[in-house]
């Protein structure tokens, strides 16, 4: 079977990773496009296809009698290139552009959530500036302000005071955001510990897969600017049966919803939530994977990906009860020197080996590219370094054993990833 995998974080080097482990015979082919260091040991990388243009990903996923194609980041997904693929009869694992638009349009999340009944905070929608700055001085602070629109991860702000409140409206209208921020979502700030859970859904069923808790300020102690992400760990043990089984209703009553209104959401469908005094509460939503959440999620996995990914794009998840390993996962990323902020590329990584020799370790790959020398810095965001252990405790102390290992300039990560969890089962939340 040939397998492409669309994307070139570490999201898409753990989703091979985990494809790559499948016991199907003969075992899947893989292409990523784009890929990166890490994927070109486990496949073909293939650099000069536009993952955005529907048409190029048809012609190309035609050319190369492609099986199945596995979509990682969202950007793909609101340009069409599973409805192409679709209409083509390729097999393949994302939501429709319509469908995306939970998490490709702030509003329209919310009206669904309205619909179907799912706790998230309270909201209001405007498209003048004038209308938004009048509801803040109703709301007050905090609160927190979204371009309706996919903003490269930029258009939300939690502001903790009217100033920076009117600021956040401000630069939306400003046309910044372009397009994304010409409709503004003003939504009350919900105070609680944030968990992803993401789930596999075939538009009928669903299957949730393990919660993790990503960590996105950038430096110790939630300090600092946000990021895409800085580390990760699963399960979490501040989510009780009762916390995972709300989380996972709220997600099957939005699918149901979607259903419903003849807009069937297939794919992943990954939940933003905090978990309030009240239970917990939808943040956001995104239509695939998470990152870093992959990277600690699917080493969990024990089950078969691949047999999961086919159920899910063949309607088949009803009988789907994927199993986990007992083990804990912790993610530290290692990030080029000044992210978020500018930073430079094209830095020698060294020490990889070495790392993946400590026990339980995976280095999954985000910023890199294969050079004849040696694996280089390509992005802000370069490594994944994931541990699995019985405990957080081991956990961190592999993940960091590991991190000592690896050197680049300007390297830098958090030192506290996965501490929270030990908090956690302590029982201080
Ligand atoms: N972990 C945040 C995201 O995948 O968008």
């Amino acid at each position: 079977m040939n397998v492409l995998i669309l994307g070139g974080g570490g999201r898409e080097h753990a989703i091979a990773w985990a494809l790559s482990r499948s016991e199907q015979d003969p075992k899947p082919k893989l292409i990523v496009a784009p890929g990166n260091a890490g994927t070109a040991k486990l496949g073909r990388n293939v650099t000069d296809l536009d993952i955005e243009d529907p048409q190029a990903v048809v012609r190309y996923a035609v050319g190369q009698c492609i099986d199945l194609v596995v979509v990682g980041p969202e950007a793909p997904l609101v340009a069409g290139v599973v409805d192409a693929l679709e209409e083509e009869g390729i097999r393949t694992l994302g939501p429709s552009a319509a469908a995306a638009r939970l998490e490709g349009s702030k509003s329209f999340a919310k009206d669904v959530m309205r619909r179907a009944g799912v706790p998230t905070g309270e909201w209001a929608e405007f498209t003048e500036e004038d209308a938004a700055l009048a509801y803040l001085e109703e709301t007050g602070a905090p609160v927190v302000v979204k371009a309706d629109g996919l903003a490269a991860g930029k258009g939300v702000t939690v502001a903790m005071d009217l100033a920076g409140a009117r600021e956040a409206v401000h630069e939306c209208f400003s046309g910044r955001f372009g397009e994304a921020g010409h409709k503004v979502v003003i939504e009350e700030y919900l105070e609680g510990q944030e968990v992803s859970l993401l789930a596999l859904t075939d538009g009928v069923f669903l299957v949730p897969l393990a919660p993790a808790q990503d960590h996105k300020r950038a430096f110790d102690g939630d300090t600092g600017p946000n990021t895409g992400g800085m580390g990760c760990y699963s399960p979490v043990p501040v989510v009780d049966e009762e916390a995972f089984a709300k989380m996972a209703q709220a997600l099957a009553a939005v699918v149901w919803q979607m259903a419903d209104d003849g807009n069937p959401y297939r794919g992943v469908l990954y939940g933003g939530f905090i978990l309030t005094e009240d239970g917990p509460k939808v943040l956001e939503f995104n239509a695939r994977l998470g990152d870093p959440e992959s990277q600690v999620v699917l080493p969990r996995l024990r089950s078969d990906l691949l047999e999961l990914v086919l159920a899910t794009v063949e309607g088949r998840l009803a009988h789907a009860e994927p199993e986990w390993s007992d083990d804990v996962a912790v993610t530290v990323v290692l990030a080029s020197g000044g992210y978020p902020g500018a930073y430079q590329t094209g830095k020698a990584i060294e020490g990889l080996h070495h790392a993946e020799e400590v026990p339980g370790v995976t280095v999954f790959h985000a910023g890199t590219r294969e050079s004849e020398a040696a694996s280089l810095t390509t992005a802000g965001r370069v490594l994944n370094v994931t541990a699995l252990a019985p405990t957080f405790e081991e956990a961190r102390e592999r993940a960091y054993e590991a991190v000592d290992r690896i050197k680049f300039e300007g390297m830098h990560y958090r030192t506290d990833i996965g501490r929270r969890a030990i908090v956690q089962q302590h029982g201080q939340s």
